[in-house]
């Protein structure tokens, strides 16, 4: 679709005809609002921009309108043969430009080279998303949970249907909301995230649907919505389940048709939104109970993706913690053998939000040894705090346990740092083997 922005009526007429003549659908705006607003409800493949038009008739205000419309080319028509200001409309980011009398047939190609421009683009956009194969995701895993669910992500990303991501915390559901965003046709266009239990429900309006100057106190200029800044993109709604009643309405009307008011505004505008929206809450007793509405539930839940909690792919953990310890490490720290049985024997009640903190926090604790920095199970257990550190009674501690509790932590700390070597353990401590094997016997360490 082309968007003919134009304030003269003959113009609008003959030029419209013409391309439509050559099969290109068209819409005709009058001035810089009306094409703005037009370009956000329905965006365009290429705009055709008078750089003249009311209220100003000002050609700085038309250059300034230019950005407004991307990804589309812009191709301007300039008053006469004005090569300055054509000039400097390609250093604003048009596309190309027609001197106006525009002749016909320099239309016909210029529109047809900066269509093909835009059909690139998307292709270019498209093969990027699928190219990235798996890496793409951000999503680490092998397991069958994993492939499944990667799978659906393919399947849904190309449709402009809303989805519903759930699942236990800590499982990847905003990697998730990503994912479908990067593998879809509007990866090019931004994906907008909110979080609705974050924003305060009064701000929450005017954040999502913008507000007008004047409309309360404090909105002191116009100020676009997230709504407006994910058009031709993604809205990612994270914690939905959060959504305070008033706001849930609103939403189910710009999921039903598109429309959106802001506040302050006397019309609905429209947007073209994808959206994508996630909770760890169990929406349908939410909705059983009262506190979220059914009918929302419907409209959002087009396509439910849910991800698997880490006890339900227990083969991925190790993946998952060797790729955090490379990323968060550089590539400087390994694992010894106990830590990726340690990992894989503790149950993550956190999901991979708590592997990570884990494999994080004990990458930094860790001290390196000759071997380099390696990580090992008592770095992880202290680093998640299993062991039992300070009892909440240490103010009525002997001398003696006291003396107990440290000799056992610089004994796993000692352990940890050399990979479980007893032999390097021992020297670390002023023991001989024997001695710190025997001290780990009495203190069930072995
Ligand atoms: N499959 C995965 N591969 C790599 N990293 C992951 C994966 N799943 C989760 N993570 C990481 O785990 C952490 C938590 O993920 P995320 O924030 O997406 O969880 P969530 O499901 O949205 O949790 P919550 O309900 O608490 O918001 C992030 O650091 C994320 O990068
Ligand atoms: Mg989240």
């Amino acid at each position: 679709m082309i968007l003919l922005a134009d304030d003269e009526p003959a113009f609008q007429r003959l030029t419209g005809a013409w391309l439509r003549g050559l099969g290109h659908q068209v819409e005709v705006a009058g001035d810089g609002d009306a094409a703005r607003a037009a370009f956000a409800a329905k965006p365009a493949d290429l705009v055709l921009l008078d750089l003249a038009m009311p209220p100003h008739h000002d050609p700085e205000a038309g250059l300034a309108l230019i950005p407004a419309f991307t990804p589309a080319p812009v191709v301007v028509m300039t008053g006469h043969a004005d090569h300055a200001l054509a000039l400097k409309a390609i250093e604003a980011g048009a596309w190309d430009f027609l001197a106006k009398p525009v002749d016909p047939d320099l239309l016909r190609v210029v529109v047809a080279r900066a269509l093909e421009r835009a059909r690139l683009a998307r292709e270019v956009a498209t093969l990027k998303a699928q190219a990235g194969g798996d890496e793409d995701m951000g999503l680490v895993g092998t397991s069958p949970a994993m492939a499944a669910l990667r799978a659906l992500i393919r399947r849904v990303a190309p449709t402009r249907l809303p989805a519903l991501v759930l699942g236990p915390s800590g499982t990847g559901k905003e990697l998730v909301a990503r994912a479908i965003h990067a593998a879809s046709p509007r990866a090019t266009r931004p994906l907008v995230p909110i979080h609705c239990g974050a924003v305060p429900a009064e701000l929450l309006e005017s954040e999502l649907f913008g507000h007008l100057k004047g409309s309360f106190t404090g909105a002191t200029t116009d100020r676009p919505g997230l709504i407006e800044t994910a058009n031709g993109g993604t809205l990612f709604l994270d914690e939905i389940g959060e959504m305070p009643a008033a706001m849930q309405v609103k939403l189910l009307r710009f999921l039903a048709d598109g429309s959106y008011q802001p506040v302050g505004a006397r019309a609905p505008r429209m947007a073209d939104v994808r959206i994508v929206a996630a909770t760890h809450r169990d929406l349908p007793a939410a909705v059983a109970e009262g506190s979220f509405r059914e009918d929302l539930f419907y409209r959002l839940k087009g396509i439910v993706l849910r991800t698997p909690s880490l006890d339900e792919r227990a083969s991925d953990v190790p993946l998952l913690s060797s790729m955090f310890l490379r990323r968060t490490s550089e590539g400087r720290a390994s694992f010894t053998p106990d830590a990726l049985d340690w990992v894989a024997e503790r149950r993550w009640p956190g999901n991979v939000r708590e592997l990570r903190a884990a494999v994080e926090c004990a990458a930094a604790l860790a001290i390196p040894g000759a071997a380099g920095l390696m990580v090992g199970a008592a770095d992880l257990a202290f680093a998640v705090g299993d062991l039992p550190s300070e009892p909440a009674s240490s103010v009525f501690k002997t001398l003696d346990e006291e003396v107990a509790a440290l000799e056992r932590r610089r004994i796993l700390e000692a352990l940890g740092r050399t990979g479980h070597n007893h032999t390097h353990t021992a020297r670390e401590l002023g023991l001989s083997r024997v001695g710190l094997l025997k001290k780990m016997d009495r203190m069930g360490l072995r």
